[in-house]
């Protein structure tokens, strides 16, 4: 979910609008705003999009008043109706609210309020939690920031809140625990929201709050943080930032994840600029140089993601057993944070993450770093909970990523992962001086070989006109290539809803080949390497039983040009180097599909961006 708040001189409400606008990777099954002049309280929510909430808030609310909290969400608890959404009001009707978060003991704090006489008007977590913090400031007979500090200790889950009380109209109560929240300082007025996106163009300095923090924000004056647990006060340190508005916005494309394939060659130099220097054979990561012999000396890596990231996640694997021989594990990690790993402090963990929230991983570098051992993280959002969780890392530097479905950050994380393996490869003399010489200048040529790439977009667009109406894709590839067959049928699925498998090519005839017939689409992933024969035996077994072809191959192939239906060529690069360029038409065809079906490509139904619950 994503939350927005303002309390100012300003009229609150187009500020929330368009902040929750900006936040609405984080969730839009439903939205909702409240206003508070000092006199009256207006609050709308509903069902689906911003958009929907605008046209409500036109018809049913005056949309004046200084003091604003709005919200978007992803549901959680309750189905994704007008009642379920955010914000709730407490029983007295004087408490307002809105949470990112799942309250997991809601269940018992429910069973006793009610038979305190609350009763409740939706299914959510968060209508239990305002009428806790109502609940403890009659009994007590405290403040509102003293209930809400109150409250919070008897609560077990995550959560970003903020909160205002009808009788003080001057302050906003934001809390924080494993969702995030940035407090941005203006002149006279603040801001609150779970990214600075929407208050960008307002203020540079915000302050991030900490897990077990809250604050409280008084209008004109200042914004005390304090430990939730003992009520303590902290000094909060503020940030300030670098973003710009024009990154979050489309730049001309119909869709940002068509900008975002696009910006590839850009970002993916971006990435390694400054950090490798071909002609002198050099790899420098910041966050890696003190850490090196942790890398060298470990006993295996173990990475941990989800989603496209667990997919680049993958890619490494090959890299590194490959180039710099350490053994390594890859897990989801929502798997490994429950199966009671094994893990010591002669491991190192890499957490690789595009938003750098996303709850199972965090959950995993905790357990990690609680078991001793080192953990790296790979993200892009800087600032992000997994950045300042991890020991050390390195950012992508991808920029903002918008649509849902991840492209740049992809790319980039293959790049960063890329840059470590040969760096502990040539430390540790597991490659040779020339093939590391050779890695090196073909990663500065990465760039240019994925722009060539995304010249075949309009010959994709031909292939996903042909195959737009089909019901099911496989995906295949070898080696260096099968996470991109998975992440190449992950993308269809988000954005187009058509099912598709990825599978290792040679695994094919151990099931899915039982699939294969007239109405399959299979992509295969033929570019040259030492599998290329193997690839061809594979296409065969497909062509002989009707299945219809679309390969990736390296420009300039002719056999395998024989045997498809369709073709998509990528350059030629060494075959540690192809999954960032045989990602890119498979992103492409996905993307032209999805728009062809007319799908929403950006915000694909049920998913959210960042994925801050379990
Ligand atoms: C969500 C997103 C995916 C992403 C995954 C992991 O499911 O929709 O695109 O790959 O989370 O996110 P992270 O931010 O940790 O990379």
């Amino acid at each position: 979910c994503g939350i927005v708040g303002y309390i100012g001189k300003r009229d609150a409400y187009p500020i929330i609008i368009n902040g929750l606008k900006r936040l609405e990777y984080r969730g839009y099954d439903s939205a909702g705003v409240a206003l508070y002049d000092g006199t009256d309280i207006q609050l709308a929510k509903t069902k689906g999009k911003v958009a929907d909430l605008e046209a409500l808030a036109d018809r049913k609310i005056k949309k004046n008043g200084t003091l604003g909290i709005g919200h978007t969400r992803w549901a959680t608890h309750g189905v994704p109706n007008d009642v379920n959404s955010h914000p709730h009001y407490s029983q007295s009707g004087d408490l307002v609210i809105i949470h990112n978060g799942i309250i997991e003991n809601y269940a018992s704090i429910k069973k006793e309020l009610i038979k305190r006489g609350y009763t409740f008007t939706s299914d959510t977590d968060t209508e239990v939690l305002v009428n806790l913090i109502e609940d403890v400031k009659k009994n007590e007979k405290v403040k509102l920031g003293k209930a809400v500090q109150i409250a919070l200790n008897q609560v077990v889950g995550a959560y970003a809140i903020a909160l205002f009380d009808r009788n003080k109209p001057d302050e906003i109560v934001v809390a924080k625990l494993g969702s995030p929240l940035a407090i941005g300082i203006g002149e006279d007025e603040f801001f609150v929201a779970s990214d600075a996106s929407p208050f960008i163009e307002f203020t540079n300095n915000a302050i991030y709050l900490k897990d077990e923090e809250m604050a409280i924000i008084r209008r004109g004056r200042d914004v005390k943080v304090r430990k939730i647990k003992d009520d303590s006060l902290v000094a909060p340190y503020i940030h300030e930032l670098q973003l710009n508005l024009e990154q979050i916005e489309k730049g001309g494309f119909d869709h940002f994840m068509l900008k975002e394939i696009y910006e590839q060659p850009s970002v993916i130099k971006d990435t390694y600029r400054g950090r490798l220097l071909a002609n002198k054979g050099i790899i420098k990561l910041g966050g890696l140089e003190d850490y090196i012999e942790k890398f060298t000396n470990a006993d295996r890596i173990i990475i941990v993601a989800c989603g496209t990231s667990w997919h680049a996640g993958l890619v490494a694997e090959y890299i590194f057993e490959d180039l710099a021989r350490i053994p390594v594990e890859v897990e989801y990690a929502s798997e490994f944070r429950y199966r009671n790993p094994i893990i010591t402090e002669k491991d190192v963990v890499i957490a690789i993450s595009q938003s750098g929230e996303t709850a199972d991983t965090l959950a995993a570098i905790k357990l990690a770093k609680e078991k001793g051992a080192f953990v790296y993280g790979i993200c892009n959002v800087v600032g992000s909970t997994i950045s300042r969780e991890t020991h050390s890392g390195t950012y992508t530097h991808a920029g903002p990523e918008i649509g849902v479905a991840s492209t740049k950050a992809f790319t980039t994380q293959i790049t960063v992962l890329t840059m470590i393996a040969l760096k502990l490869a040539k430390v540790k003399g597991t490659i040779s001086h020339s093939d590391y010489m050779l890695h090196l200048r073909e990663l500065e040529t990465i760039p240019a070989k994925v722009e060539e790439a995304l010249q075949s977009d309009a010959h994709i667009k031909v292939i996903a006109e042909e195959f737009k109406n089909a019901r099911n894709f496989l995906y295949l590839g070898r080696g260096y290539n099968f996470p991109v067959a998975l992440e190449g049928a992950l993308k269809l699925k988000e954005i187009s809803y058509i099912h598709a498998e990825g599978y290792p090519a040679a695994e094919m005839k151990h099931g899915p080949i039982a699939l294969i017939d007239e109405e399959m689409p299979v992509v295969v992933i033929a570019v040259n390497s030492n599998h290329y024969e193997k690839v061809v035996s594979n296409i065969q077994e497909i062509k002989s039983r009707a299945g219809r072809i679309i390969a990736v191959v390296t420009e300039g192939d002719t056999l395998v040009k024989e045997m498809a239906d369709y073709i998509m060529e990528v350059p030629h690069t060494p075959e540690s180097l192809t999954p960032l360029v045989t990602t890119i038409p498979l992103q492409l065809l996905s993307y032209h599909i999805a728009v062809m079906l007319n799908r929403n490509v950006d915000q694909p139904r049920n998913l959210a961006k960042s994925v801050t619950v379990e």
